[in-house]
């Protein structure tokens, strides 16, 4: 890790990404009762008062670890449209899973899910010394898969557990590397760049998190 905390917010080209705020808590509430967003996860929605929910959210908010991070996800005017983590770095294997919900359905297939996991990716493989990121969705779950195949994930593995069956996904850091290398030729082309010596395109190539599509 770098060892001090990056800026909030991470901005990527249609999404923000920020630490989560207690004023997050009614939205979060409310996809986690949504027994179809829950299907989706492979969960069973929450069941309690909204004060319990509250209660547990409130100690959750103070257990951010150097192994686990989570972020709610805002449109670049604000709203809050879901969340994202990040949680099991493992240093020894140079890996962490990550996690997202978009829970807002005015926001689905519309291209947020990927910017949120493309700033996410960016986010983990610029601040933490890791390989390898990886997650899981269910087999069935094709709106998920392609939003990560989008985002360079391949599908690398099965795995079932608890009666339901996941495809495991993963990005290593050297495909993330080349897809942001592509990312900046593109950019340089596009605005007329190309061609022009490395050392000038080097110092374009520091791009701010969350650029690459
Ligand atoms: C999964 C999720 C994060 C994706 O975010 P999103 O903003 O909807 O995804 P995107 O718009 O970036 O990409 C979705 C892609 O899937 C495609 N898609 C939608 N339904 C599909 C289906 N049934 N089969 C195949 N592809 C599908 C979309 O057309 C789009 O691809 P395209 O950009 O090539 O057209 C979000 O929909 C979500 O949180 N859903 C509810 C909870 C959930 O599924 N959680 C499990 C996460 S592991």
């Amino acid at each position: 890790m770098s060892g001090k905390v990056a800026p909030e917010p991470i901005t990527g080209a249609k999404v923000r990404l920020r630490s989560k705020q207690m004023s997050d808590a009614r939205d979060d509430y409310a996809w986690q009762k949504d027994p179809e967003l829950t299907r989706l996860d492979a969960a069973l929605p929450f069941t309690g008062s909204f004060a319990r929910y509250l209660a547990d959210y409130a100690s959750e908010m103070n257990f951010s670890t150097p192994a686990r991070r989570r972020f709610g996800v805002e449109t670049l005017s604000g709203k809050h449209i879901g969340s994202c983590t990040y949680y099991d770095v493992d240093y020894d294997r140079g890996e962490a899973e990550i996690g997202i919900l978009i829970g807002d359905r005015d926001y689905w297939n519309k291209g947020y899910g990927a910017d949120a996991v493309n700033t996410l990716v960016n986010h983990v493989f610029t601040e933490l010394n890791l390989r390898r990121i990886y997650l899981r969705t269910l087999e069935w779950n094709h709106r998920a898969q392609r939003c990560f195949q989008k985002c360079g994930f391949t599908a690398c593995g099965r795995l079932e557990q608890d009666g339901y069956d996941f495809t495991r996904m993963e990005l290593r850091r050297e495909d993330w590397e080349k897809r942001r290398r592509s990312s900046v030729e593109q950019d340089h082309s596009a605005t007329g760049m190309a061609g022009r010596p490395p050392e000038d395109t080097r110092s374009d190539a520091a791009a701010p998190p969350g650029s690459i599509p």
